[in-house]
C-alpha cells in the first residue's frame, strides 16, 4: 500500500490518500486542543499512545462484534483504515457523573449512576458541538432510524466491553466520546478511543488519567498517558 498524498489534518490526526481508494492512512499528532480548539498544546508521545490503544481496543472490539474501521497498523503512529463517511454525531456514553454532565444538571463528579447514558452533539465545529437527541439527528438527515439503533447498540457494546478491560487494569471508565462511519453502506466504528477520548480514573484513589489533565491544567499529562499506557501493558 503507497501513502499518497494528506486528504485532511485535523486537530489530533492527519489522513492521508493511498493507492487503494477503500483504505486511509490515520496519522497521529501530539498536538492537543480542548473548548472547541480554544486551548491549543503539546503532549509528547501521545501520537503513539493514542495510536496503539484505539488499534489494541478495536481488535477488542471486532472480536466482540462491533466492527470497526481497522485495517493495519502501519507504525508508531500511523494506521491503515477504512475509508468511511463519518455520521456527523459525536456518540457520549456515561457510567459515572463528570464534565459536562454534571455541569448542566448539577450532579457532583464522581457520583455513579444506576445505569449507563448515552447522549448524541451534533458535530459543527461552528455551533461547538451542541447537545442533540435522536430525533434532531434523524430531523436534520445525519442519521436514519436504523442508523440510530445500530449505533446505540455499538455504543453500549463498547461499554461493556471497554468498562472490563480498563478495569483488569486498575482503571474506572467514567465516559467516553465515539464516531461512526458509513463503509459500503455499513455502520463500523471509526475515529479513536483513547485518553484524548475517554474519562479514565484510578480505580483506588480517583486520580485522573485522561485529556482532563491538560483541559483542567492540572499537570503530569504525559505521565498520565504512560500511566495508561504501562497498566494496559500496551
Ligand atoms: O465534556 P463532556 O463531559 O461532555 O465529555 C464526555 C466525554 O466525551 C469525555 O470522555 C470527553 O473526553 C469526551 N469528548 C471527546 N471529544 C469531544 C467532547 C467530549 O472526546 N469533542
Amino acid at each position: 500500500m503507497k501513502k499518497l498524498e494528506q486528504l485532511y489534518e485535523g486537530k489530533a490526526k492527519k489522513v492521508f490518500a493511498t493507492d487503494d481508494p477503500d483504505i486511509v492512512i490515520v496519522d497521529y499528532k501530539d498536538d492537543a486542543t480542548a473548548f472547541n480548539g480554544e486551548k491549543k498544546g503539546t503532549i509528547a508521545g501521545k501520537g503513539v499512545i493514542n495510536n496503539r490503544m484505539t488499534n489494541h481496543v478495536f481488535k477488542l472490539l471486532e472480536k466482540e462484534g462491533v466492527p470497526t474501521h481497522l485495517v493495519e497498523e502501519l507504525s508508531d503512529r500511523e494506521t491503515a483504515v477504512k475509508k468511511v463517511e463519518i455520521v456527523p454525531l459525536e456518540v457520549i456514553i456515561r457510567n459515572v457523573a463528570a464534565g459536562s454532565f454534571s455541569k448542566r444538571l448539577g450532579v457532583p463528579e464522581g457520583t455513579p449512576f444506576k445505569e449507563p447514558t448515552i447522549e448524541f452533539s451534533y458535530k459543527n465545529d461552528d455551533l461547538g458541538d451542541p447537545l442533540i437527541n435522536s430525533y434532531f439527528a434523524v430531523a436534520l438527515e445525519l442519521a436514519t432510524w436504523e442508523e440510530i439503533e445500530i449505533i446505540e447498540k455499538y455504543a453500549f457494546k463498547v461499554n461493556e466491553v471497554l468498562k472490563a478491560y480498563f478495569l483488569q487494569a486498575d482503571i474506572k471508565l467514567i465516559d467516553f466520546k465515539i464516531e461512526f462511519g458509513r463503509y459500503h453502506g455499513e455502520i463500523i466504528l471509526a475515529d479513536e478511543t483513547s485518553p484524548d477520548t475517554c474519562r479514565l480514573w484510578d480505580v483506588h484513589t480517583d486520580e485522573k488519567l485522561d485529556k482532563d489533565r491538560f483541559r483542567r491544567d492540572m499537570g503530569n499529562v504525559e505521565e498520565a498517558y504512560n500511566e495508561v499506557f504501562k497498566r494496559l501493558g500496551l
